[in-house]
């Protein structure tokens, strides 16, 4: 939830520090901060948005080339000045992402002993006991380890000693953390776009590890038995400008329009049209294990939620084989039934989602067999799950999830292809066509976003709405769920999705003409009911907008605009149908002039429950 980074080398830390944090942002920005060792321990803070803590630095520089920063999403302790991280103790100064669970009783313990604490947060008993320790003589590595013995819950910290000139130390359990190696200096980050402007050389982290950061390099041991350990360097191909907004005017709106690129990415040499079949090895799954399966669930939160309900009708159509879709959050506690023969399909674009992360390993707990679909490599959620199918959607950065979502989806379609295929539940012929229908998606995602270049228009006649409905039927019911959400989240306007068969039995009520009602009608299936739902409400002075094909002249006669779509299938229309929504959403939003890539009290990856 947080964002923390960490430096040691030649250049000045804060200015890498600041650089750094800014690409951090869309983890929490209630508060920022920074401290650095020259002689003591300079600490600057600042609440509210990184540009306040920037200014305050332009104004009274801190020199220094060892340094640690934080940008903060409040979880213990009010977005306030003293709250902010580092937080300082003594000789130590500390950033921390993640929850200590036991925080109560050990501040108990050590106000007892006699320590003042300064802020409300849970962070500060790290500085407390890493001084502690630091005052008996340890190391700040020995300190790190020990305060790592008494804590609980998840935590990724950077810990600098004003007496250790010349390192970082830094501990990883549940929260993300990656080190990022230079030439002649180290960083330490929550994720990868905050180094990448300095290197593309990335270690990940993983829990129970902790590292000696030094201008040579780093030295990674396990902090329960010291023991040293070596982890891999990975080279990462993301450049520094493909995380920075490309000349759009948001992070949201860059990532929409790189969608056709990012279900490319995702499809790459995955689909033989040839043999009419997907190679997706790393999910290691065979067709003896699949046979043993006697359910499906796939897990997941919000947007990664919707994904999966688009992902059940793929997988029962492909395979037979029933799916279930949980909200990650419910999930564990309904003691669900979960055996052996249970597979469990993660679904999660940051992979640190705390909701998720706990479910997954509640079912793996239950003996479930557990699979991911994520997008952030080497994240928590990918390395706890047995195997994992990345999306290859690149660093999402805006708030509201959008290329995600879409090779999310990408990746399920794969998925029910490649398992129709291992069960032989679906031969080959229809897999060709089903893989034909999908190589074509990117192309018609680009010519979705050329046809609606004058959708701002419509959101000009829209704009003042308070409240809107979102309808879809079949495989396109999780896309009117997935449209109202990206409308409420970034614009703040009260948005519902709907089966559209359900508006008879009651959200029908609603209708009046001051409440927009955005339905999806592609041809298909589907489209004669929902066009008869879409009569309704126009008989009812309902304004309609309608994401149907180009050129379809009934719905032009029957709504009051219409938001082209190319002509797709039954199974491509989700990935083709939410763009004018998620476009929608957009421009309503950047009309209203809300904060699109940092919507209030919302976070890129929520680490806590
Ligand atoms: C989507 O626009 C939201 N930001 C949110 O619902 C998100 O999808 C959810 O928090 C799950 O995140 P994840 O995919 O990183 O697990």
């Amino acid at each position: 939830m947080c964002g923390i980074i960490g430096y040691v080398g030649e250049q000045q830390a804060a200015d890498v520090i600041v650089d750094g944090l800014r690409r951090l942002e869309y983890r929490g920005y209630d508060s920022a901060g920074v401290a650095v060792v020259n002689g003591g321990i300079h600490l600057r803070r600042a609440v509210g948005k990184l540009r306040n803590l920037a200014k305050s630095l332009a104004t009274e520089p801190i020199e220094g080339s060892l340094g640690i920063g934080h940008t903060r999403w409040a979880t213990h302790g009010r977005p306030t000045e003293p709250n902010a991280h580092p937080h300082v103790v003594g000789r130590v100064a500390v950033v921390h992402n993640g929850i200590i669970e036991n925080h109560l009783a050990l501040k108990a313990e050590l106000q007892a002993a006699g320590h003042v604490f300064a802020s409300e947060t849970d962070t500060e008993i790290f500085s407390h006991l890493i001084d502690r320790a630091l005052s008996q003589g340890c190391t700040l590595e020995e300190a790190v380890r020990a305060a790592t013995a008494e804590v609980e819950g998840a935590y990724a910290i950077a810990v600098l000693d004003v007496e250790q000139r010349d390192r970082v130390v830094v501990a990883k359990q549940q929260s993300p953390l990656i080190l990022g190696v230079g030439q002649g200096e180290t960083f330490c980050a929550s994720d990868i776009p905050a180094i990448l402007s300095h290197t593309r050389d990335v270690v990940f982290l993983e829990d129970g590890d902790m590292a000696v950061l030094t201008r040579e390099g780093f030295e990674i041991s396990r902090f329960e038995t010291g023991e040293s350990i070596e982890r891999p360097v990975t080279r990462v191909q993301w450049s520094a400008v493909a995380a920075e907004k490309g000349g759009y005017k948001h992070f949201m709106l860059k990532e929409i329009h790189e969608q056709s690129r990012a279900i490319t990415d995702t499809i790459r040499g995955r689909v033989s049209l040839e043999q009419g079949d997907v190679f997706i090895e790393e999910l290691g799954l065979s067709a003896d294990d699949l046979r043993s399966m006697r359910r499906i669930i796939i897990i997941a939160c919000g947007t990664s939620w919707h994904a999966g309900l688009v992902g059940k009708h793929y997988i029962e159509q492909a395979t037979r084989i029933p799916v279930e879709v949980d909200l990650a959050s419910e999930f564990r506690y309904r003691d669900p039934i979960v055996d052996e023969r249970t597979l469990i399909l993660a679904i999660s674009q940051s992979g640190e989602t705390a909701d998720t992360l706990a479910a997954l390993k509640e079912a793996q707990r239950r003996g479930a067999r557990a699979a991911a679909v994520v997008n952030v490599i080497g994240s928590s959620i990918a390395r706890t799950a047995s195997n994992v199918l990345y999306t290859h959607a690149g660093p999402e950065i805006g708030v509201a999830s959008t290329k995600a979502f879409t090779t999310q989806m990408t990746a399920l379609y794969l998925i029910a292809v490649r398992f129709g295929r291992l069960l032989g539940t679906l031969d080959a012929d229809r897999a060709r066509v089903l893989l034909r229908a999908l190589v074509e998606v990117p192309g018609e995602v680009s010519r979705a976003i050329e046809l609606n270049a004058g959708i701002r228009e419509v959101a000009h006649r829209f704009q003042h709405v308070t409240s809107a409905l979102y309808l879809g039927r079949g495989l396109l019911h999780p896309i009117a769920l997935e449209g109202a959400l990206k409308l409420k989240e970034i614009s703040y306007i009260h948005a519902e999705g709907y089966a559209a068969g359900e508006m008879k039995h009651g959200p029908i009520a609603l209708i009046d003409e001051h409440t927009p009602t955005v339905i999806a009608a592609p041809r298909g299936p589907s489209f004669d009911k929902t066009c008869s739902n879409l009569q309704e409400i126009a008989a009812r002075h309902g304004p309609v907008i309608v994401v149907g094909d180009e050129g379809d002249e009934q719905l032009e006669s029957l709504a009051d605009a219409l938001l082209p779509v190319p002509k797709t299938t039954p199974w491509t229309a989700p990935l083709v149908t939410v763009i004018p929504m998620q476009l929608l959403a957009y421009h309503l939003a950047d009309l209203k002039g809300t904060d699109i890539d940092q919507p209030r009290n919302l976070a890129k990856s929520v680490t806590v429950e």
